[in-house]
C-alpha cells in the first residue's frame, strides 16, 4: 500500500471507531493535515448521525462545510465527544509531536476539550524516541529571536519556518536535533519561555488511542505505561 492508501485506511478506521459513540447531539473535534483530510472525507457517510464539528484549522473547517457538516466555534461548545487528528510522530506511550501543518495551538486546545483523542497515522510516524521530526514551536512574532536563543540553551537547533503565519497570526520555529527522553518535562519547559504560544509536544495530554496503518492493516494501539 502507498502512504496515501494507508492514510485513507486509517481515516476510514477512525470513522468506524467513533461511529458507535455518536448520537444526534454529539459534536466532534476534527484535526488538520493530510491524514485528517482522509478522516473528514470518510466522515461524510456519518454526517446525519451527529450534530456537528469543531475544527482545529480554517482549512479543515472549510473542508467540513463543503461536505455539509455544521462547524461550531469552540466557545459555543462545552465538551467534544471525541477528537480525531494525525501526528508527525508517536511513541509507545502515545506521546506525540504535532504541528507539521502549523495548527498545533488550536489542535492542543481542541484536544483539551475532548473526552477522547483518537490519533490516526501511517506507520512512518511510529518512533522509539521523539525528536527525529523537528519539533514545531508557535511563537509571538516579536519574540522569535529571543525564543530561538532559549531553545538553543535547551539543546535544540531552531529554524524559522519562512513564509508561514499560523491561523493565530504567529510564526513557527522548527527545532531540530532533539532527542526527547522526557517529553512531558520538555513540553512544560518550552511552554515556560516568554513569547511561546505552545509547542508541538502532546505528552501531558497525549492520544488515548492510536489507529496505526501499516502493510498488515490498521492496528489499534493503547498507551503503554
Ligand atoms: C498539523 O498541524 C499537524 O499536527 C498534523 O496533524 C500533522 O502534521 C500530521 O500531518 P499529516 O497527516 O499531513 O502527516
Amino acid at each position: 500500500m502507498t502512504q496515501d492508501e494507508l492514510k485513507q485506511a486509517v481515516g476510514q478506521a477512525a470513522v468506524d471507531y467513533i461511529a458507535p459513540k455518536l448520537h444526534r447531539d454529539s459534536i466532534i473535534g476534527v484535526g488538520t493535515g493530510s491524514t485528517a483530510n482522509c478522516f473528514i472525507d470518510a466522515l461524510a457517510r456519518l454526517k446525519d448521525d451527529f450534530n456537528g464539528a469543531v475544527a482545529s484549522s480554517d482549512a479543515s473547517a472549510e473542508r467540513l462545510r463543503k461536505l455539509g457538516i455544521t462547524v461550531y466555534d469552540l466557545n459555543e461548545v462545552s465538551e467534544l465527544e471525541v477528537y480525531v487528528d494525525g501526528a508527525d510522530e508517536s511513541n509507545a506511550q502515545l506521546e506525540l509531536i504535532k504541528g507539521g501543518g502549523a495548527a498545533l495551538t488550536r489542535e492542543k486546545i481542541v484536544t483539551a476539550v475532548s473526552k477522547e483523542f483518537v490519533c490516526i497515522a501511517d506507520e512512518s510516524k511510529w518512533v522509539g524516541v521523539l525528536g527525529r521530526f523537528p519539533l514545531p514551536v508557535e511563537v509571538i512574532p516579536m519574540a522569535r529571536s529571543y525564543v530561538a536563543r532559549e531553545l538553543v540553551k535547551l539543546g535544540g537547533d531552531p529554524v524559522y519556518r519562512e513564509g508561514v503565519l499560523t491561523d493565530n497570526g504567529c510564526v513557527i520555529l522548527d527545532v531540530h536535533h532533539l532527542e526527547i527522553m522526557e517529553p512531558k518535562k520538555l513540553e512544560a519547559e518550552i511552554n515556560q519561555i516568554a513569547g511561546v504560544v505552545t509547542n508541538g509536544l502532546f505528552a501531558q495530554r497525549g492520544a488515548d488511542v492510536l489507529l496505526l496503518g501499516g502493510k498488515d492493516g490498521v492496528k489499534t494501539i493503547y498507551p503503554k505505561y
